[in-house]
């Protein structure tokens, strides 16, 4: 890769001074991974010196996911977020978004690159992505995730780039960057297999547009993973348990399928756990995230290939990654998010998801972003792009949360992300629930008996048992009773459905 002699070189503040009110701005980034992280933070203290001087200044930010502390933390507590889209995870954003501060698209991901071409998101300006390498030919090579930067280059006026020496230039040809044209003229996307390639290894973009290059050396913000306790082994045992009964039955052929793990403690956990497990044979992953415990799998080969859109790991794990990068680039690929989540790829080659959930119901019904109905926690990321379209999907949660005050498991989720139909098979440390071919009073019996904890079987089973009206013999008088418990009490325990409510 030639070396950058043409583009301007400037500081972070200088960046920031390129940037006007109200700008939509596209940030490199997929979790912590590859995120923009100087100029995010120079932009914020540019707002703050503009509020001091009474003047407006807020911006638009769009990104692959979540990011780091010093783009999300940084311009929310500047108060210079406009909107957020497509996904986060910052304490401070997600305070001001839940008190109604700042706007919040939660979006499917795979659908964010299509969207900001479209024209949907509004007309980005500026595109700031983190590079590892840039040619005066204008050819990028990203860091540690793709997400949706090559479309952020390609709809923006103009791009600013951080090159960032912490990241080895020798990550050429980790990514492959492919673009679907729009319709009426998009073709399928040519994957076959999770280790297929179909684009380029460098982001080609119009070096007239780069205006200008900020030098720095900077970690990715990832933090590290909670230890594993029992409730998360306990989970990630019924999960291996579940796969490796189902290859023994022959509904997984015995080359295995691709496995798809969300985000979080939790699936961290369940992705060890399938490795533990001696009758999973080694597979592969076409998945978004390649957390921590993937880098080990690798290691002792029973993770033989990884397709996703960023390389999220722990600081020692990822110097672990840099130290050996050819071993690790020949079994993994960093692909655009609109192809790495992609539905059409999903459904074709068979993915097996497993995302986790904030609360389901005893229908199969699922929450995966909201607290209580109202309170937003993260947003719904790919887990939506994978459920609807996997060969088998699962979602996990443990049984409770709080101590035991609030039960996953409730007669109607306070918010719905992923419909019945969608969700194959649920899984908490109590045990699994196969909703494959059930009726919806089958599936009520079937995940209360064995998903949902002992101490809300009696009660679960009272809110439904004596209802006969209705294919799905759901009863809206009562159905967020649990909820109300939690709300005037702090616990969920101990609802009285006969005195509270008359059925
Ligand atoms: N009611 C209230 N709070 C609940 C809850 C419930 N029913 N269930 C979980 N929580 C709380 C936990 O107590 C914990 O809060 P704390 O840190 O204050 O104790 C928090 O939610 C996170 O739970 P944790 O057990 O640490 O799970 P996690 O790290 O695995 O994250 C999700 C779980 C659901 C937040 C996360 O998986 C997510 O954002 N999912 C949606 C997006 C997604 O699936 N992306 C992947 C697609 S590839």
């Amino acid at each position: 890769m030639p070396t950058v002699s043409t583009y301007p070189i400037i500081t972070a503040a200088e960046a920031a001074d390129l940037i006007n009110n109200r700008d939509i701005i596209g940030f490199s980034g997929f979790t912590p991974a590859g995120a923009a992280k100087d100029i995010p933070t120079a932009i914020a203290a540019r707002a703050k010196q503009e509020h001091e001087a009474g003047r407006d200044f807020k911006i638009g930010v769009v990104t692959g996911a979540s990011t780091g502390d010093s783009l999300d933390g940084e311009l929310a507590r500047a108060n210079a977020v406009l909107f957020r889209t497509p996904y986060q995870s910052c304490k401070d954003l997600r305070a001001q978004i839940n008190k109604g501060e700042t706007c919040f698209y939660d979006m499917h991901l795979s659908m964010l690159p299509q969207a900001a071409r479209y024209g949907f998101l509004g007309k980005i300006k500026f595109a700031v992505v983190e590079a590892a390498a840039v040619s005066d030919e204008g050819e990028i090579v990203l860091t540690t995730s793709v997400g949706a930067s090559n479309t952020f280059c390609n709809v923006a006026d103009k791009i600013l780039i951080e090159l960032n020496e912490a990241h080895p230039a020798g990550l050429e040809g980790l990514h492959d960057i492919y673009e679907p044209l729009d319709p009426p003229h998009r073709r399928e996307v040519p994957i076959y297999s999770c280790s297929d390639r179909c684009g380029s290894p460098v982001l080609k973009v119009d070096p007239a547009k780069i205006v200008g290059i900020v030098k720095t050396n900077r970690p990715d913000e990832v933090g590290g993973f909670k230890e594993t306790d029992e409730v998360t082994k306990k989970i990630g045992e019924n999960v291996a348990t579940f796969l490796a009964d189902e290859l023994k039955a022959g509904r997984i052929p015995k080359e295995f399928l691709p496995i798809q793990s969300g985000v979080g403690n939790i699936a961290n956990a369940v992705l060890g756990a399938l490795g533990a497990n001696p009758n999973i044979p080694p597979f592969e992953m076409y998945s978004e995230v390649i957390q921590d415990s993937v880098i080990g799998l690798m290691r002792s080969g029973d993770i033989k290939f990884g397709s996703a859109t960023s390389l999220t790991v722990s600081p020692p794990v990822l110097k672990e990654v840099y130290e050996d990068l050819e071993f690790f680039k020949q079994r993994m690929v960093l692909r655009p998010q609109e192809i790495s989540n992609h539905p059409e790829v999903v459904r074709r080659i068979g993915v097996i998801s497993i995302n986790t959930a904030i609360e389901a119901d005893i229908w199969g019904n699922i929450n995966s972003t909201h607290v209580m109905g109202n309170n937003l926690m993260n947003g719904i990321g790919g887990s939506g792009d994978f459920t609807r379209n996997a060969y088998i999907s699962i979602f996990t949660c443990p049984s409770v949360a709080k101590g035991g005050a609030i039960s996953t498991i409730v007669p109607m989720v306070a918010h719905l992300d992923h419909s019945e139909h969608s969700v194959q098979v649920l899984i908490t440390d109590q045990g699994i629930a196969d909703l494959r071919g059930k009726d919806p009073a089958e599936r009520a019996r079937e995940i209360v008996d064995k998903c949902a904890h002992p101490d809300y079987h009696d009660q679960l089973h009272a809110y439904f048992d004596d209802v006969k009206d209705g294919h799905t013999p759901q009863t809206l008088r009562t159905a967020f009773a649990m909820h109300e418990a939690f709300m005037e009490k702090k616990d969920m325990r101990g609802v009285d459905w006969s005195s509270k409510y008359s059925k």
